[in-house]
């Protein structure tokens, strides 16, 4: 990380603390957080021009609704926010965390976002959300039931669109019929992915992306993980 980037950061941290806000001050690590190493990675957070990027080329509608699974503060809700999604989400593992975020919405008087506590593995909600947004929550064993549960509480019919940050889990995508439409660069290197489950009907015209040529994200000890 170069002193520019670390000279940002410490200034968007003292920013939101004079403002009451905690999105970016670094998180505890998953054990700290009474959450188990071997099914969650690092909490950390994402957005920024990289995100504001992918969002601005997916032609939002006020009738979707985002989801960001594993929201830990709130970080990447912020951007989607920008955008005219009627509902913008998260749900969050960790209490400590989930309170956090709740405390940064409510103080920037944010009326429609909710933050669930939950395991995504047991969310019984994603049946309201067309749209999704993980950035590398927890190893592939975690993402296919997840998957699971996401796919299962949807209509076929329905168009999912999953935006993956570092998206370790691309193989658990496509083995739960989701395409890798796009492919966008973000700061860390590790890429960001839109993945659709209906490729060949898709609102994002056809995919743009060969087969084969994709990403499967960094290492989960990336710092950006
Ligand atoms: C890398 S952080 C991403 C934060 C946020 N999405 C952002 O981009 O700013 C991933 C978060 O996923 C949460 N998480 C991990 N496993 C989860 C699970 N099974 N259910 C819900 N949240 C989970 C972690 O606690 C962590 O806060």
């Amino acid at each position: 990380m170069g002193w520019v980037h670390t000279t940002q950061l410490r200034l968007n941290i003292l920013l939101e603390r004079l403002q009451g806000l905690d999105f970016t001050r670094a998180n505890q690590r998953p054990a700290e957080l009474g959450l188990d190493e071997r099914e969650v990675f690092i909490p950390s957070p994402s957005g920024g021009p990289a995100l504001r990027r992918v969002l601005a080329d997916l032609g939002i509608q006020p009738a979707d609704s985002v989801l960001d699974i594993g929201c830990a503060k709130g970080s990447a809700m912020r951007d989607l926010l920008r955008l005219s999604f009627q509902r913008v989400d998260g749900i969050e593992l960790s209490p400590d965390l989930a309170a956090i975020a709740r405390r940064n919405f409510a103080r920037l008087k944010q009326a429609r976002v909710s933050i669930h506590c939950v395991d995504a593995r047991h969310f019984d909600g994603y049946g309201r959300y067309n749209v999704f947004y993980l950035y590398n929550p927890f190893p592939p064993v975690v993402l296919a039931p997840v998957l699971q549960a996401l796919t299962s509480q949807h209509d076929r019919r329905t168009e999912l669109l999953v935006i993956y940050n570092n998206p370790l889990g691309h193989a658990q995508m496509l083995a739960q019929g989701f395409t890798a439409m796009r492919r966008y660069p973000d700061f860390w290197g590790h890429g960001i992915q839109v993945y659709s489950n209906r490729p060949q009907a898709s609102r994002l015209g056809p995919p743009r992306l060969a087969p084969g040529e994709h990403t499967s994200g960094s290492h989960p000890d990336n710092p950006a993980a």
